[in-house]
């Protein structure tokens, strides 16, 4: 039988960006720790131009190539982590717009969060992510991955190297996912996206 698929959102799009290596590390954890399918997604690669769409994405009809390239991976996730930065106190720009591309594609998903920053670890970005999340339907895990002063884990290659406070949480995080894709796999079902 398939696994569910779990889709890591590499949101920073920044040459030398450090949310490649620990986008990098949580897929090789996800992947070890065998409840999902990993595929990792890098919006640096999907490109996607500023929202340029005539239709309310809730329409579902794409007049563009690159919004149905962009519907068509994200239908495909069972459930989502979004690795993503704090910049000014929020998150990223280029993650608004992949998330505000799309609708019934994020519906009914679970959607965790590993952030990363400074003294705060990105948890004011995180907090700014929960409404926006919330409208399109997903379901956020409340165990999250917080990295604070991201730097002080990479190592002379630019390699992500956690602690082990940074791994209990990514496991608890990916549990509580694998349980809450479980529940709301029956109401993708029957909702029509
Ligand atoms: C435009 C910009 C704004 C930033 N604002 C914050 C911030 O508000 N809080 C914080 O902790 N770090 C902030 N930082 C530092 C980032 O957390 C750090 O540069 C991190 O590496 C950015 O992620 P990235 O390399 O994956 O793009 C900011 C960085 C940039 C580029």
């Amino acid at each position: 039988m398939s696994k569910p698929v779990l889709q890591v959102i590499i949101a920073s799009t920044r040459p030398g960006r450090v949310g490649l290596p620990v986008a990098r590390w949580f897929e090789g954890i996800a992947s070890r720790q065998g409840d999902f399918d990993v595929e990792l997604i890098d919006l640096a690669e999907v490109a996607l131009p500023l929202l340029d769409e005539p239709g309310h994405p809730l329409a579902g009809q794409y007049m563009h190539p690159h919004s149905m390239a962009w519907s068509e991976t994200i239908d495909r996730g069972d459930a989502f982590v979004l690795v993503h930065p704090e910049y000014n106190h929020s998150y990223n720009a280029a993650l608004k717009n992949a998330l505000d591309y799309l609708h019934a594609e994020w519906n009914h998903k679970p959607v965790g969060f590993v952030s990363y920053g400074g003294v705060s670890a990105g948890t004011r970005a995180m907090t700014a992510l929960k409404p926006v999340v919330a409208a399109l339907r997903m379901t956020p895990a409340a165990e999250a991955v917080n990295i604070p002063f991201v730097a002080q884990f990479l190592d002379d290659e630019g390699r992500f190297v956690p602690n082990d406070v940074l791994e209990f949480g990514a496991a608890g995080m990916l549990a509580e996912l694998a349980k809450l894709e479980g529940a709301m796999r029956p109401l993708r079902a029957l909702v029509p996206a």
